[in-house]
């Protein structure tokens, strides 16, 4: 699968973490991974150094004067392709509504511009135009959930929302859920994989991230783990996490048609698991949305 959200709506749990290290890790790979961040808190934007002086400039522009991505789109120092986040997008839902031709064009935009690259979407913490675009425009939903005590609150929310979306898109979102932030020395990690695995099976990711202070320093220097830290435990992690989710065919490491490059990946990769399981669709709407099928919104 070539289009990966990274969301869940509860704040602070790895979603920008987890989207700049597999970036950077896609880059490596040679893969020219496109990502978007969709966070108005452009928290993404700022840790690759980029700043956006107009609003217009950054994905904001796509929903303000129908720009191209091709046009929004800047080169990272990490080398891969980022459109940026501006505060003003936090308007979007008022300025332009939740119909569907809000919620479907960064999807339709991709389609178009970006059908054969592997991109990576950093939602925001909240459920919204937003997040809903970019869990429409995904092949797959990657779920960070951080160790701690409002974890299962927060993956069963994100449960219910994907599945109020399963009538709209017709179609069961593939996910994964991913543990962050793990300690194996805290009673609660261990209470909460093991709770995670209960209810998601297969459905939550073999790989764990640790709680690693590479992780949380890499940003502030503007890199990711790989160049801040090579060989800490968080380096591993993700590339841990890249190799399980690639075997298991729930993420893309190259474009559409090319072999996969292999070269400068960290060793250390675990047992791949199998690809997710479909389950019976409930019928649910999401309240207060206008959400149309992709086919009736004429994408
Ligand atoms: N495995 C980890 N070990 C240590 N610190 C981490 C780890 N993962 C994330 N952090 C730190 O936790 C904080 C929140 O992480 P991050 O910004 O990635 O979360 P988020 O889900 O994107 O947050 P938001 O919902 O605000 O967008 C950051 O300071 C980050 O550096
Ligand atoms: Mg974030």
């Amino acid at each position: 699968m070539a289009r990966i959200a990274v969301f869940n709506q509860k704040g602070g749990v790895g979603k920008t973490t987890t989207t700049l290290n597999l970036a950077g890790l896609l880059a490596r790979r040679e893969a020219d991974p496109l990502v978007i961040d969709l966070d108005p808190q452009a928290h993404l934007t700022g840790v690759c150094g980029v700043t956006v002086p107009r609003a217009e400039g950054s994905l904001y522009g796509l929903y303000a004067s129908g720009a191209s991505l091709s046009s929004l789109q800047c080169m990272t120092a990490n080398g891969w392709r980022l459109i940026p986040s501006h505060l003003e997008l936090s308007k979007v839902d008022t300025q332009y509504g939740k119909g569907p031709s809000v919620l479907y064009r960064l999807g339709q935009s991709l389609d178009r511009e970006a059908a054969e690259r592997p991109v990576l979407m950093d939602a925001c913490p909240m459920l919204g135009v937003l997040s809903l675009s970019s869990v429409f425009a995904a092949d797959g939903v990657l779920i960070p959930i951080s160790a701690d005590y409002l974890a299962m609150k927060g993956a069963l929310q994100m449960e219910r929302t994907l599945k109020a979306l399963e009538q709209v898109l017709k179609r069961r979102v593939p996910r994964r859920y991913l543990i962050t932030r793990y300690d194996a020395r805290r009673r609660m990690s261990v209470d909460i994989e093991r709770q995670l695995r209960e209810r998601y099976g297969d459905e939550v990711c073999a790989t764990r991230i640790a709680e690693n202070v590479s992780l949380a320093e890499s940003p502030a220097n503007h890199r990711d783990v790989f160049d801040h830290a090579p060989s800490s435990r968080g380096a591993r992690d993700y590339a841990d996490l890249l190799e399980e989710l690639v075997s298991a065919g729930f993420m893309q490491a190259h474009e559409r048609g090319q072999r996969p490059q292999l070269r400068n990946v960290p060793p250390g990769a675990r047992t791949a698991l199998s690809s997710g399981r479909e389950t019976v669709v409930q019928r649910q709407v999401a309240a207060g949305l206008q959400l149309v099928h992709p086919k009736r919104a004429g994408r």
